[in-house]
């Protein structure tokens, strides 16, 4: 059965991490019968299931599901007994964290709706406020909902106050449920068909999709996901992307609901959300955020796309040894890169090689999250081992001249993008380099400015603990911008602090000192200059540059200092002394020694008794660590993790 246009309806639901944005979804399914009692509670404890259903790897990124309902029924003045009408909701997952946010941005502009979900003893935190502001940008519809009013702690009217002063929605407009007993469910389906407004007529007649997202599937190629704004897309169509200028064939359209299912008829008209499957090789074809047009009659005018995403966060991967000298080799490394890139094309890759630690990878990832999740991916599904070296950030060397510059590594350093929000002030005759390994640093004497990334953090915090927080941050070289109220007992606080500073353990020191009650996000606003040097590390006297760290002036020789005693106590005891040294352009500004290794774990067992001898051995394995080689150092994966250490 068909559907009015005017009855089509796209929203998303997002929330802070844990307010229930899932748990909810499960219930919307349920309660529109799109999946049985059992099946709900099943896919609550086992999602994955349904990713390989038809050999299609879903992530559940846009699910269809139909609804009757009395038009305006649930409006004031609304007629409770008006003729049921059949309603389409599409709606559009987004993740929740902050490394995401890109994604939560690009699934809303498929939208016109956003159902704001908030933790009935939680109360609004910091991701609340992100998404919210990131829905009112896009000029969604909100609707704010308050989650687990079945909790005995739950703070329901509290809670409405809080919104209704943080976001200026009314408190008695939030919306009460619970998502787990599906109390309040049905009145929610009704706000969502009479409260977000239905899709835009077409503007042109030509076909105009946005891709909202796109995953890659082993058997059928990238798989994407598109909302139609204009014209329709049939299955047969010859399809062009606007921004990459390639063009596929369609082989099939479907929806989710939540299991894929081929639409009968093969096409979609304007309003309406689909994957698509059109033999795309690789992720590097499509861009999310691109406008799909036909290419036998092209719209003119791509949609107003979204920012791609940025890579914030660098470091180099390189295949790691055990103690005995077994492991991975860089080609491993390289299939195992090259083959997780086709799934995920928002990590950036660059063969680097380091006189140190030989051949690798240099990658850029969105946040700290998103690099974990790589280096685990890699692991897991290249299996791979692999030494990681510490994160760094991204900086911005303007250089006096404009001749190429080299980095480490021979290849030329790249120039900052001049559609970067964050290229400016360059004076002619000069240019504005990007540098994200230390090791790349340019001759000082060339260097006009080093510029780093600034990040405006907002974190909202009880407020007995808000003295401690601002003290770390002040720690963190922040500046203090502003202090909100929020409710009753709990502030927010805004900081400037430089991106080097929180990508380590920043968010970790928070979550401790507050009880784990403070949250924070964060956004890059600019990139400042500041006094910022190169601190070398030398091991036996071989400079090392994956220890090679930036970092402000005044603080260079205390964080020297401290880095080389963690060294000190991550690298194990060789049979020669080890001295460590830390340096600023040449000059000695911190010195360690590791002494000489004398004790023979086996020398306590006086020959005779093999089997002690072997449980001594294999207790030795046990604690089998990564290493990498540096001359006749062998330096163990916690020591490159050690410069981001910053405690006394
Ligand atoms: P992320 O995807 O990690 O951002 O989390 P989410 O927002 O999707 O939250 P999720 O649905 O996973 O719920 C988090 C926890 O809250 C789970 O343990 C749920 O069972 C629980 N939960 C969600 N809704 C309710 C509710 O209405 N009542 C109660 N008591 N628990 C709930």
């Amino acid at each position: 059965m068909s559907v009015q246009k005017e009855n089509i309806r796209n929203f998303s639901i997002i929330a802070h991490i844990d307010h229930g944005k899932s748990t909810l979804a499960d219930r919307l399914l349920q309660a529109t019968n799109a999946v049985s009692e059992r099946e709900a509670r099943e896919q609550i404890l086992d999602s994955m299931d349904i990713e390989r259903e038809r050999g299609i790897t879903i992530k559940a990124s846009a699910v269809t599901v139909f609804h009757q309902h009395a038009p305006g029924s649930s409006l004031e003045g609304g007629d409770p007994n008006a003729p049921q009408q059949r309603f389409m909701l599409n709606f559009i997952d987004t993740p929740g964290h902050v490394d995401f946010n890109y994604e939560v941005s690009r699934a809303l502009k498929a939208c016109e709706g956003a159902i704001l979900v908030v933790d009935a003893t939680q109360g609004v935190q910091a991701q609340t406020l992100v998404n919210a502001y990131l829905a009112v940008n896009e000029n969604l519809t909100i609707v704010p909902v308050i989650n687990k009013i079945d909790l005995p702690s739950a703070r329901t009217d509290d809670v409405a106050m809080e919104i209704e002063q943080t976001l200026g929605f009314k408190a008695e407009e939030c919306l009460q449920v619970s998502a787990k007993t599906g109390r309040g469910i049905p009145e929610l389906l009704a706000a969502i068909c009479d409260k977000f407004p239905p899709p835009r007529k077409p503007v042109v007649k030509q076909l105009r999709a946005l891709i909202f997202d796109a995953v890659y599937d082993d058997y059928r190629g990238v798989i994407i996901y598109v909302r139609v704004f204009d014209g329709e897309l049939k299955v047969g169509d010859k399809i062009r992307m606007m921004g990459v200028g390639r063009t596929f064939q369609v082989t099939e359209i479907g929806k989710m609901n939540p299991k894929p299912y081929r639409l009968p008829d093969g096409k979609i008209g304007s309003g309406e959300t689909a994957y698509v499957v059109a033999a795309i090789r690789s992720l590097k074809d499509v861009r999310v955020g691109d406008t799909v047009t036909l290419d036998i009659d092209p719209a003119t005018e791509p949609l107003p796309g979204y920012q791609p995403p940025r890579q914030m966060v660098f470091c180099d991967f390189y295949p790691a040894t055990d103690e005995e000298g077994s492991g991975s080799d860089f080609e491993e490394l390289r299939d195992a890169v090259e083959k997780l890139s086709l799934n995920d094309s928002s990590f950036t890759f660059q063969p680097v090689h380091s006189e140190a630690l030989g051949f690798g990878f240099r990658c850029g990832f969105l946040g700290l999250l998103h690099m974990d999740i790589i280096q685990e991916r890699l692991e897991r599904e290249g299996n791979v081992q692999i030494v990681q070296t510490a994160p760094t950030v991204s900086y911005h060397v303007l250089v006096r001249g404009t001749d190429t510059v080299t980095g480490s590594n021979g290849q030329a350093l790249k120039s900052v993008e001049t559609s970067s929000p964050f290229f400016r002030n360059i004076p002619e005759g000069n240019q504005l380099l990007e540098v994200h390994n230390p090791a790349d640093l340019p001759n000082m004497g060339h260097i006009m400015e080093i510029r780093e990334p600034i990040c405006r953090v907002e974190i909202m915090v009880p407020k007995e603990y808000i003295g401690d927080v601002m003290k770390l941050c002040l720690e963190r070289r922040g500046i203090y911008k502003q202090q909100s109220f929020v409710s009753a007992g709990r502030e927010m606080i805004t900081f400037e602090i430089p991106l080097a500073e929180i990508i380590y353990d920043f968010f970790d020191k928070m979550k401790g000192m507050t009880s784990g009650y403070g949250t924070m996000d964060y956004e890059v606003i600019e990139y400042r200059n500041d006094t910022l040097v190169r601190l070398d590390i030398l091991i036996n006297g071989d400079p090392v540059e994956a220890l090679a760290i930036i970092v402000h002036r005044e603080k260079a020789e205390q964080r020297g200092r401290i880095l080389l005693k963690r060294l000190k106590e991550q690298i194990p005891r060789h049979q020669f002394e080890i001295p460590l040294q830390g340096a600023i352009g040449g000059k000695i500004i911190a010195r360690e020694t590791i002494k000489a290794f004398r004790k023979d774990v086996l020398a306590k067992c006086y020959g005779g008794d093999v089997s002690r001898k072997r449980k001594l051995l294999e207790k030795q394995k046990e604690g089998k660590k990564r290493m990498k080689s540096v001359g006749s150092v062998t330096i163990p994966q916690e020591a490159f993790m050690a410069v981001l250490d910053q405690s006394e």
